[in-house]
């Protein structure tokens, strides 16, 4: 209720959709996921599945600070500035890029271009069953011939991110749920291939349980303050002063053959 006002349940969803982007802020900021050797390692990673050249076009859906590409387009020397779209504006948003702070199906309403690759990085889990679909589709038809589209999510099995007990919990609910996303994604993305990106994280503990504060992770969101500080007492408890673990990706290859 909002001054006396109830507020229906469409926007009511969307304001916690947009409460929980916005708590999401800092996934990429002053953390391994934005250093340079992840950056450098993760797009040399790219470069191996899909050449590009300078006049390609990309877009990512889901940039968050942009750095991804921002990187690529320099290290290639992209002509056109790569596209990446987020709901959260961030103050430091890489200016190699072409940022749209707008909703991707709005993007995909007006700009009618094609590219040749489209990376969807640890964001389809945002999205409802229907509208996930919804963008897989329109993903495909904006591919250029050859052009791919790459999805990344977190390795649903064995999965080595550090968690006290309870985020563990949260962490494994959703991991089920994205396992079946990754089924119905290969259903709509026929002959695609999968694998894996591995990146071996070293980080101080001190470091990790700033992270942990800041609710680094969607698994972590809706955590309140006493669930997290009992959370970090188990993680002093749990690791050495370094902390040494694989942050391992899967993906889903897709190529648009005609
Ligand atoms: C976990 S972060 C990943 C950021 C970046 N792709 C990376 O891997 O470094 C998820 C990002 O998805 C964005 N996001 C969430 N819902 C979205 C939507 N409907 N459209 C586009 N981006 C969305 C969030 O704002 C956030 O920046």
């Amino acid at each position: 209720m909002v001054n006396g006002f109830s507020i229906p349940l469409g926007l009511q969803k969307k304001k916690l959709i947009m409460k929980k982007m916005n708590e999401l802020r800092n996934w990429d900021n002053k953390t391994w996921l934005s250093s340079p050797t992840y950056i450098k390692s993760f797009n040399s990673f790219l470069l191996k599945h899909k050449k590009l050249s300078s006049n390609s076009k990309i877009l990512d859906i889901g940039c968050g600070r942009g750095r991804i590409f921002g990187v690529l387009s320099s290290k290639i020397k992209l002509i056109n500035k790569p596209v990446g779209i987020d709901p959260v504006l961030h103050k430091d948003i890489d200016n190699r890029i072409d940022f749209k702070k707008q909703d991707v199906f709005k993007f995909f309403s007006t700009n009618k271009d094609k590219f040749d690759l489209i990376l969807i990085k640890q964001t389809l889990h945002f999205f409802g069953k229907d509208k996930r679909s919804k963008l897989i589709k329109i993903c495909k038809e904006r591919l250029k011939k050859n052009g791919m589209l790459i999805i990344f999510t977190l390795v649903t099995q064995d999965n080595e991110i550090p968690c006290f007990k309870l985020m563990k919990q949260k962490l494994d609910r959703g991991l089920k749920r994205d396992s079946k996303m990754l089924v119905s994604m290969r259903k709509l993305l026929k002959d695609s291939k999968i694998g894996k990106f591995k990146f071996k994280v070293l980080v101080t503990k001190r470091k990790y349980i700033e992270m942990l504060k800041q609710r680094y992770i969607s698994c972590l969101v809706n955590l309140n303050k006493g669930q997290i500080i009992n959370g970090i007492k188990e993680i002093k408890s749990l690791y050495k002063s370094k902390i040494c673990f694989n942050d391992s990706l899967i993906f889903i290859k897709y190529i648009k053959k005609s």
